[in-house]
Protein backbone atom coordinates (compact mmCIF):
# COMPACT_ATOMS: atom_id res chain seq x y z
CA UNK A 1 0.00 0.00 0.00
CA UNK A 2 1.06 3.58 -0.74
CA UNK A 3 0.57 6.84 0.97
CA UNK A 4 -2.04 8.90 -0.41
CA UNK A 5 0.38 11.59 -1.24
CA UNK A 6 -0.87 14.88 0.36
CA UNK A 7 2.22 16.20 1.80
CA UNK A 8 5.21 18.20 -0.60
CA UNK A 9 8.15 16.74 1.69
CA UNK A 10 11.54 17.87 1.99
CA UNK A 11 13.95 15.13 1.34
CA UNK A 12 15.07 14.89 5.08
CA UNK A 13 14.25 12.12 7.53
CA UNK A 14 14.56 13.30 11.23
CA UNK A 15 15.49 9.58 13.63
CA UNK A 16 16.25 11.75 16.62
CA UNK A 17 15.62 15.25 18.20
CA UNK A 18 16.70 17.49 21.74
CA UNK A 19 15.82 20.12 22.70
CA UNK A 20 15.86 22.89 19.72
CA UNK A 21 17.88 20.14 17.45
CA UNK A 22 17.17 17.09 15.36
CA UNK A 23 19.27 14.97 13.57
CA UNK A 24 18.67 13.36 10.30
CA UNK A 25 19.51 9.63 9.32
CA UNK A 26 22.92 10.72 8.23
CA UNK A 27 23.28 12.66 11.47
CA UNK A 28 23.20 16.14 10.10
CA UNK A 29 22.02 18.22 12.93
CA UNK A 30 19.38 21.07 12.37
CA UNK A 31 18.13 23.75 14.29
CA UNK A 32 14.26 24.01 14.82
CA UNK A 33 13.03 27.41 14.26
CA UNK A 34 9.66 26.14 12.95
CA UNK A 35 8.73 23.65 16.45
CA UNK A 36 6.95 20.93 13.83
CA UNK A 37 4.24 24.05 12.80
CA UNK A 38 3.85 24.97 16.72
CA UNK A 39 3.83 22.00 18.60
CA UNK A 40 7.54 21.69 19.96
CA UNK A 41 6.38 24.24 23.30
CA UNK A 42 8.76 22.39 25.91
CA UNK A 43 11.64 21.51 23.34
CA UNK A 44 12.24 18.18 21.64
CA UNK A 45 12.29 14.97 23.70
CA UNK A 46 12.48 16.86 27.29
CA UNK A 47 13.40 14.39 29.70
CA UNK A 48 10.75 15.17 32.45
CA UNK A 49 8.38 14.66 29.28
CA UNK A 50 9.55 11.35 28.36
CA UNK A 51 9.60 10.14 32.39
CA UNK A 52 6.23 11.25 32.69
CA UNK A 53 5.00 9.67 29.81
CA UNK A 54 6.89 5.99 30.18
CA UNK A 55 5.46 6.11 33.56
CA UNK A 56 1.89 6.27 32.26
CA UNK A 57 2.06 3.90 29.73
CA UNK A 58 4.00 1.32 31.92
CA UNK A 59 0.41 1.80 34.16
CA UNK A 60 -2.15 2.81 31.84
CA UNK A 61 -2.14 3.71 28.20
CA UNK A 62 -5.89 4.01 27.33
CA UNK A 63 -9.32 3.98 28.85
CA UNK A 64 -12.59 4.90 27.71
CA UNK A 65 -14.01 8.09 29.13
CA UNK A 66 -16.74 5.84 30.36
CA UNK A 67 -14.73 5.41 33.68
CA UNK A 68 -12.91 8.19 36.35
CA UNK A 69 -9.57 9.42 34.50
CA UNK A 70 -8.28 11.41 37.00
CA UNK A 71 -5.12 13.08 35.18
CA UNK A 72 -8.35 15.02 33.50
CA UNK A 73 -9.02 16.84 36.16
CA UNK A 74 -5.38 17.74 37.35
CA UNK A 75 -4.59 18.63 33.76
CA UNK A 76 -7.75 21.36 33.94
CA UNK A 77 -6.11 22.16 37.03
CA UNK A 78 -2.76 22.84 35.99
CA UNK A 79 -4.14 23.95 33.31
CA UNK A 80 -6.89 26.90 34.81
CA UNK A 81 -3.86 28.18 36.91
CA UNK A 82 -1.32 28.74 34.44
CA UNK A 83 -3.28 29.99 31.44
CA UNK A 84 -5.34 32.74 34.41
CA UNK A 85 -8.36 31.04 32.86
CA UNK A 86 -9.61 28.99 36.53
CA UNK A 87 -13.30 30.12 35.77
CA UNK A 88 -13.64 27.90 32.56
CA UNK A 89 -14.55 24.22 32.16
CA UNK A 90 -12.23 22.03 29.98
CA UNK A 91 -13.24 19.76 27.06
CA UNK A 92 -10.34 17.59 25.80
CA UNK A 93 -10.03 16.21 22.27
CA UNK A 94 -7.50 15.45 20.07
CA UNK A 95 -6.57 18.32 17.50
CA UNK A 96 -7.00 21.89 16.64
CA UNK A 97 -10.03 21.35 13.87
CA UNK A 98 -11.58 19.17 16.15
CA UNK A 99 -11.44 21.49 19.31
CA UNK A 100 -12.51 24.14 16.67
CA UNK A 101 -15.35 21.54 15.55
CA UNK A 102 -16.74 21.33 19.01
CA UNK A 103 -16.26 25.00 19.77
CA UNK A 104 -18.63 26.26 16.70
CA UNK A 105 -20.86 23.32 18.36
CA UNK A 106 -21.27 24.38 21.63
CA UNK A 107 -22.03 27.83 20.88
CA UNK A 108 -24.96 26.64 18.30
CA UNK A 109 -26.13 24.30 20.94
CA UNK A 110 -26.55 27.31 23.47
CA UNK A 111 -28.36 30.19 21.09
CA UNK A 112 -29.89 27.94 18.68
CA UNK A 113 -28.39 29.84 15.65
CA UNK A 114 -26.69 28.51 12.46
CA UNK A 115 -24.39 32.07 11.37
CA UNK A 116 -21.01 32.33 11.59
CA UNK A 117 -18.39 35.12 10.95
CA UNK A 118 -14.72 34.12 10.02
CA UNK A 119 -12.16 36.61 8.95
CA UNK A 120 -10.08 37.00 5.70
CA UNK A 121 -6.76 34.24 5.26
CA UNK A 122 -8.75 32.56 7.99
CA UNK A 123 -7.11 29.31 9.11
CA UNK A 124 -8.94 26.63 11.48
CA UNK A 125 -8.75 23.57 10.26
CA UNK A 126 -9.79 20.88 8.02
CA UNK A 127 -12.83 19.25 9.28
CA UNK A 128 -16.38 20.15 8.23
CA UNK A 129 -17.26 22.79 10.04
CA UNK A 130 -13.72 24.09 10.99
CA UNK A 131 -12.89 24.21 7.08
CA UNK A 132 -16.03 25.91 6.01
CA UNK A 133 -14.99 28.68 8.22
CA UNK A 134 -11.93 28.70 6.62
CA UNK A 135 -10.98 31.41 4.28
CA UNK A 136 -9.42 28.92 1.45
CA UNK A 137 -11.65 27.58 -1.24
CA UNK A 138 -8.80 24.79 -2.42
CA UNK A 139 -9.27 22.90 0.81
CA UNK A 140 -13.05 23.28 0.59
CA UNK A 141 -15.00 20.45 -0.36
CA UNK A 142 -18.26 20.96 -2.12
CA UNK A 143 -20.16 18.98 0.81
CA UNK A 144 -18.24 21.45 3.24
CA UNK A 145 -19.15 24.68 2.02
CA UNK A 146 -21.22 26.62 4.15
CA UNK A 147 -24.17 28.78 3.09
CA UNK A 148 -24.22 30.53 7.00
CA UNK A 149 -20.44 31.48 6.80
CA UNK A 150 -19.72 34.89 6.34
CA UNK A 151 -16.08 36.23 5.80
CA UNK A 152 -15.45 39.56 7.08
CA UNK A 153 -12.07 41.80 6.54
CA UNK A 154 -9.68 40.97 9.28
CA UNK A 155 -8.68 43.70 12.09
CA UNK A 156 -11.77 45.82 10.37
CA UNK A 157 -13.84 46.56 13.55
CA UNK A 158 -16.29 48.65 12.16
CA UNK A 159 -17.34 46.21 9.17
CA UNK A 160 -16.90 43.19 12.34
CA UNK A 161 -19.64 45.77 14.66
CA UNK A 162 -21.78 46.27 11.92
CA UNK A 163 -21.88 42.52 10.54
CA UNK A 164 -22.81 40.86 13.99
CA UNK A 165 -26.76 40.52 14.58
CA UNK A 166 -29.19 38.79 16.67
CA UNK A 167 -28.79 36.08 13.85
CA UNK A 168 -25.28 35.54 14.44
CA UNK A 169 -24.24 32.27 16.09
CA UNK A 170 -20.45 33.40 16.54
CA UNK A 171 -18.10 35.35 15.65
CA UNK A 172 -14.43 33.18 15.24
CA UNK A 173 -11.09 34.56 15.27
CA UNK A 174 -7.17 33.75 15.50
CA UNK A 175 -5.56 35.92 18.23
CA UNK A 176 -2.70 36.04 15.97
CA UNK A 177 -3.53 34.27 12.18
CA UNK A 178 -0.92 31.71 11.72
CA UNK A 179 -1.29 30.14 8.10
CA UNK A 180 -2.33 33.44 7.09
CA UNK A 181 0.83 35.30 7.07
CA UNK A 182 1.19 36.53 11.20
CA UNK A 183 -1.40 38.93 11.64
CA UNK A 184 -1.77 40.09 15.01
CA UNK A 185 -5.40 40.88 16.00
CA UNK A 186 -5.69 44.19 17.14
CA UNK A 187 -7.00 45.31 20.21
CA UNK A 188 -9.31 47.18 19.11
CA UNK A 189 -11.09 44.51 17.36
CA UNK A 190 -11.00 41.95 19.76
CA UNK A 191 -12.75 44.52 21.98
CA UNK A 192 -15.11 45.22 18.97
CA UNK A 193 -16.12 41.43 18.53
CA UNK A 194 -16.57 41.39 22.47
CA UNK A 195 -18.77 44.25 22.33
CA UNK A 196 -20.87 43.14 19.48
CA UNK A 197 -21.43 39.85 20.70
CA UNK A 198 -22.30 41.19 23.89
CA UNK A 199 -25.37 43.13 22.20
CA UNK A 200 -26.43 40.77 19.75
CA UNK A 201 -26.34 37.17 22.33
CA UNK A 202 -23.45 35.95 18.90
CA UNK A 203 -20.94 33.47 20.95
CA UNK A 204 -17.28 34.79 20.72
CA UNK A 205 -14.65 31.92 19.69
CA UNK A 206 -10.86 32.79 19.87
CA UNK A 207 -9.06 30.16 17.90
CA UNK A 208 -5.92 29.78 20.10
CA UNK A 209 -3.95 26.48 18.43
CA UNK A 210 -1.27 28.07 17.13
CA UNK A 211 -1.04 31.13 18.80
CA UNK A 212 -1.81 30.14 22.24
CA UNK A 213 -0.17 28.02 24.85
CA UNK A 214 2.57 30.42 26.35
CA UNK A 215 3.82 31.62 22.34
CA UNK A 216 3.16 34.82 22.20
CA UNK A 217 4.51 35.41 25.30
CA UNK A 218 1.08 35.31 27.44
CA UNK A 219 -0.29 31.96 27.60
CA UNK A 220 -2.93 33.68 25.12
CA UNK A 221 -2.61 36.13 22.48
CA UNK A 222 -5.70 37.65 23.56
CA UNK A 223 -5.13 38.54 27.26
CA UNK A 224 -3.05 41.30 25.87
CA UNK A 225 -5.71 43.15 25.30
CA UNK A 226 -7.93 42.26 28.34
CA UNK A 227 -10.86 40.40 26.56
CA UNK A 228 -12.85 37.17 27.62
CA UNK A 229 -13.97 34.95 25.03
CA UNK A 230 -16.87 32.44 25.69
CA UNK A 231 -14.97 30.02 23.84
CA UNK A 232 -11.20 29.39 23.59
CA UNK A 233 -9.62 27.15 21.19
CA UNK A 234 -6.32 25.18 21.77
CA UNK A 235 -4.05 22.12 20.59
CA UNK A 236 -0.39 22.45 18.97
CA UNK A 237 1.66 22.84 21.79
CA UNK A 238 -0.59 21.51 24.32
CA UNK A 239 1.23 18.31 23.80
CA UNK A 240 4.63 19.19 22.76
CA UNK A 241 3.86 16.68 19.76
CA UNK A 242 1.62 14.00 21.32
CA UNK A 243 -2.02 14.74 19.95
CA UNK A 244 -4.36 16.21 21.85
CA UNK A 245 -7.19 19.69 21.51
CA UNK A 246 -9.28 21.40 24.29
CA UNK A 247 -11.59 23.51 24.06
CA UNK A 248 -12.11 26.02 27.34
CA UNK A 249 -15.54 26.79 28.32
CA UNK A 250 -17.23 29.85 30.01
CA UNK A 251 -19.50 29.07 32.91
CA UNK A 252 -22.64 30.63 31.29
CA UNK A 253 -22.58 27.44 29.16
CA UNK A 254 -24.06 24.11 31.18
CA UNK A 255 -22.76 20.84 29.88
CA UNK A 256 -25.18 17.82 29.52
CA UNK A 257 -24.33 14.19 29.25
CA UNK A 258 -23.65 13.16 25.45
CA UNK A 259 -23.62 16.92 24.06
CA UNK A 260 -19.72 16.32 22.93
CA UNK A 261 -17.66 13.31 22.88
CA UNK A 262 -14.95 11.07 21.66
CA UNK A 263 -13.07 8.22 21.94
CA UNK A 264 -9.71 9.14 22.03
CA UNK A 265 -9.78 13.09 23.67
CA UNK A 266 -8.60 13.36 27.43
CA UNK A 267 -6.52 9.54 27.17
CA UNK A 268 -4.35 8.78 30.20
CA UNK A 269 -1.30 9.05 28.08
CA UNK A 270 -2.53 12.37 26.38
CA UNK A 271 -2.95 13.71 29.36
CA UNK A 272 0.39 12.96 31.29
CA UNK A 273 1.66 14.54 28.33
CA UNK A 274 -0.23 17.65 28.49
CA UNK A 275 0.47 17.68 32.17
CA UNK A 276 4.45 17.38 32.15
CA UNK A 277 3.97 20.11 29.22
CA UNK A 278 2.56 22.31 31.73
CA UNK A 279 4.85 21.54 35.20
CA UNK A 280 8.07 22.10 32.24
CA UNK A 281 6.10 25.56 31.64
CA UNK A 282 5.94 26.65 34.96
CA UNK A 283 9.40 24.89 36.43
CA UNK A 284 11.33 26.52 33.38
CA UNK A 285 9.26 29.99 33.35
CA UNK A 286 8.89 29.18 29.54
CA UNK A 287 6.09 31.97 28.89
CA UNK A 288 8.16 34.66 30.28
CA UNK A 289 11.33 32.79 27.93
CA UNK A 290 9.51 33.52 25.14
CA UNK A 291 8.40 36.76 26.01
CA UNK A 292 12.04 37.57 26.45
CA UNK A 293 13.72 35.56 23.10
CA UNK A 294 10.53 36.86 21.01
CA UNK A 295 11.62 40.43 21.92
CA UNK A 296 15.24 40.23 21.05
CA UNK A 297 14.44 38.41 17.90
CA UNK A 298 12.52 41.66 17.19
CA UNK A 299 15.03 43.80 18.26
CA UNK A 300 17.79 42.10 16.04
CA UNK A 301 15.69 41.00 13.08
CA UNK A 302 14.76 44.57 13.22
CA UNK A 303 17.84 45.77 11.95
CA UNK A 304 18.76 43.18 9.21
CA UNK A 305 18.70 45.55 5.93
CA UNK A 306 16.46 43.65 3.23
CA UNK A 307 13.39 42.73 5.32
CA UNK A 308 9.69 43.94 3.86
CA UNK A 309 8.00 43.66 7.55
CA UNK A 310 8.04 42.07 10.43
CA UNK A 311 5.17 40.61 12.57
CA UNK A 312 3.25 39.07 15.29
CA UNK A 313 4.20 38.59 19.13
CA UNK A 314 6.80 36.67 21.67
CA UNK A 315 7.85 33.66 19.25
CA UNK A 316 5.21 33.34 16.99
CA UNK A 317 7.22 35.80 14.19
CA UNK A 318 6.51 36.98 10.59
CA UNK A 319 9.22 38.27 8.22
CA UNK A 320 7.86 39.01 5.44
CA UNK A 321 10.44 39.79 2.54
CA UNK A 322 9.92 41.50 -1.16
CA UNK A 323 11.08 38.47 -3.38
CA UNK A 324 9.46 34.98 -3.05
CA UNK A 325 10.48 33.48 0.05
CA UNK A 326 11.30 29.96 -0.91
CA UNK A 327 15.26 30.54 -2.02
CA UNK A 328 15.21 31.82 1.71
CA UNK A 329 13.55 29.15 3.51
CA UNK A 330 15.26 26.66 1.17
CA UNK A 331 19.22 28.17 2.09
CA UNK A 332 18.48 27.94 5.75
CA UNK A 333 17.48 24.74 5.45
CA UNK A 334 19.86 22.69 3.20
CA UNK A 335 23.22 24.82 3.48
CA UNK A 336 22.75 26.21 7.64
CA UNK A 337 20.54 23.62 8.26
CA UNK A 338 17.98 25.49 10.07
CA UNK A 339 14.27 24.92 9.46
CA UNK A 340 11.68 27.58 9.09
CA UNK A 341 8.05 27.78 8.40
CA UNK A 342 6.66 30.13 5.93
CA UNK A 343 3.07 31.60 5.56
CA UNK A 344 2.08 32.32 1.67
CA UNK A 345 4.53 33.25 -1.11
CA UNK A 346 6.38 36.29 0.68
CA UNK A 347 7.03 35.39 4.52
CA UNK A 348 9.26 33.63 6.60
CA UNK A 349 7.36 31.99 9.92
CA UNK A 350 8.87 31.14 13.45
CA UNK A 351 7.36 29.11 15.74
CA UNK A 352 10.36 27.68 17.87
CA UNK A 353 10.21 25.95 20.80
CA UNK A 354 9.73 28.23 23.74
CA UNK A 355 12.27 26.95 25.54
CA UNK A 356 15.10 28.72 22.16
CA UNK A 357 18.00 30.08 24.48
CA UNK A 358 19.90 33.30 23.08
CA UNK A 359 22.64 31.51 21.54
CA UNK A 360 20.01 29.78 19.61
CA UNK A 361 18.55 32.63 18.29
CA UNK A 362 21.78 34.27 17.29
CA UNK A 363 22.68 31.26 15.25
CA UNK A 364 19.30 31.47 12.94
CA UNK A 365 20.20 35.76 12.85
CA UNK A 366 24.07 35.24 11.72
CA UNK A 367 22.85 32.53 8.95
CA UNK A 368 19.87 34.96 8.08
CA UNK A 369 21.95 37.81 7.63
CA UNK A 370 24.20 35.53 5.62
CA UNK A 371 21.27 33.98 3.42
CA UNK A 372 19.83 38.05 2.73
CA UNK A 373 22.58 39.38 1.70
CA UNK A 374 23.17 35.98 -0.89
CA UNK A 375 19.95 35.83 -1.99
CA UNK A 376 18.83 39.74 -2.67
C1 LIG B 1 -5.16 28.56 14.04
C2 LIG B 1 -5.34 27.11 13.74
N1 LIG B 1 -6.51 26.51 14.02
C3 LIG B 1 -6.71 25.20 13.80
C4 LIG B 1 -5.72 24.43 13.24
C5 LIG B 1 -5.97 22.97 12.97
O1 LIG B 1 -5.28 22.18 13.86
P1 LIG B 1 -5.06 20.61 13.57
O2 LIG B 1 -4.14 20.53 12.40
O3 LIG B 1 -4.49 20.10 14.86
O4 LIG B 1 -6.40 20.05 13.29
C6 LIG B 1 -4.49 25.00 12.92
C7 LIG B 1 -3.41 24.18 12.30
O5 LIG B 1 -2.46 24.66 11.73
C8 LIG B 1 -4.28 26.37 13.17
O6 LIG B 1 -3.13 26.98 12.87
Amino acid sequence: MNLFNVYPLYDITPVKAKGSYLWDKNGVEYLDLYGGHAVISIGHSHPYYVEKLTEQLQNIGFYSNSVNIPIQSELAEKLGKLSGCEEYDLFLCNSGAEANENALKVASFFNGRKKVIAFSKAFHGRTAGAVAVTDNKAIVAPINYDEHVTFLPFNDAETLTANVTEETCAVIIEGIQGVGGINVASDEFLKAAREACDKTGAILILDSVQCGYGRSGKFFSHQFSGIKPDLITTAKGMGNGFPIGGVFIAPKFKAKHGMLGTTFGGNHLACAAAVAVLDVMKEEALIENAAKMGEYLFEKLSKLEGIKELRGRGLMIGIEFEQPVDKIRDSLLFEHHIFCGYAGKHTLRLLPSLAITQKECDTFLQALEEVISVTA
